[in-house]
């Protein structure tokens, strides 16, 4: 080989190798967040904020405030600014097609975390990156059936009608439930997974059912409601994590406490500190890995009062 060509191949490989190895330094990303509903919510966002600050990334970060019409506001905005990717964590699964097309067509990638969309166009977005929420439920209908023995009436706080954390968790906890006909449920309504809303939902069962009557074990979506929903009960006189047993999702600190207080039983936990696993698959995909998969998994798993205090230690609290 001349010296020029042994130069120009040099020259070649060194190009190649800065395009799979994208700069982090020189992205530009936005980021559609649901909104500020829950402890879980808020931690997501610290650590999207702080690794793309550790990492040098340009964020434009938005907070939908669970609007979904501010959240399309926010990616059109990210559209006409052409950022390098955009990152949805969309509020309810509908209506994501028409705004994706748009990314498309712009050629910016779009990589859909937390939540899911019903999009059946698999070129609209190059994945999705989150836990497994009907896994979720499952791990709670299943600790809430070996508590309950098998048998107890049970009342549901449903998260926000339209997410896929709320539909997926219900339909597994409901496919566990489907093999003990002796658990059922007694009432369910959504408190939006907000604390409020499971306080208020919680105040008006408490009335429809003669202060809990009869009532086993509390299901919530999310912790935050059930903080609600334990300030409710105890208001109301009643004992819950002893008279009335608990089990919800998220592992947010304020959870691991009332375990350890006897004021709540068990909860499945979901990552918040995932903002690394997202910018990695993004970064990746933008120095040219294009081939992942439809869902990349993120693990959750259950936790109870037996290991309450050594999560908590780990989370700082
Ligand atoms: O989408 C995940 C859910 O959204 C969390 O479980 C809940 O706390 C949040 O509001």
């Amino acid at each position: 080989m001349s010296s020029l060509k042994y130069l120009l191949g040099a020259a070649v490989g060194a190009v190649a190798l800065a395009a799979l190895t994208v700069s982090a330094s020189a992205l530009t990303v936005g980021f559609s967040q649901v909104g500020h509903e829950s402890d879980w919510r808020t931690a997501f966002s610290k650590s999207m904020q702080d690794e793309a600050k550790a990492e040098g990334i340009d964020l434009k970060f938005s907070d939908a405030n669970q609007k979904e019409e501010d959240q399309l506001k926010a990616v059109r905005s990210f559209i006409s600014e052409k950022v390098d990717a955009i990152i949805i964590a969309p509020i309810v699964v509908t209506g994501w097609d028409q705004v994706l097309k748009e990314a498309k067509a712009a050629n910016i990638p779009v990589f859909v975390v937390d939540r899911d969309v019903d999009t059946k166009d698999t070129s609209l977005f190059v994945c999705r990156i989150a836990a497994d929420f009907n896994l979720e439920g499952r791990l709670a209908g299943a600790w809430a059936a070996q508590a309950l023995k098998g048998k107890g009436n049970i009342v549901e706080l449903v998260g926000t009608v339209g997410s896929a954390a709320a539909e997926y968790r219900r339909t597994g906890f409901a496919a566990v439930q489907a093999l003990f006909p002796l658990i059922k449920t007694v009432k369910s309504q959504s408190g939006d997974f907000t604390t409020q809303g499971g306080k208020e939902v919680m105040e008006s069962f408490i009335k429809a059912t003669d202060g809990l009557k009869d009532i086993k074990l509390v299901w919530a979506h999310n912790d935050n409601m059930l903080l609600g929903a334990i300030q409710a009960m105890k208001e109301a006189g009643l004992k819950p994590g002893k008279d009335i047993l608990t089990v919800s999702v998220d592992g947010v600190p304020d959870i691991f406490k009332m375990m350890l207080s006897g004021d709540a039983n068990a909860s499945v936990e979901l990552r918040s500190d995932i903002g690394p696993d997202i910018y990695a698959v993004v970064k990746a995909y933008l120095g040219g890995k294009k081939d992942w998969p439809r869902w990349v998994v993120i693990p959750s798993d259950l936790h109870t009062i037996a290991d309450a205090a050594e999560v908590l230690k780990k989370k700082g609290g």
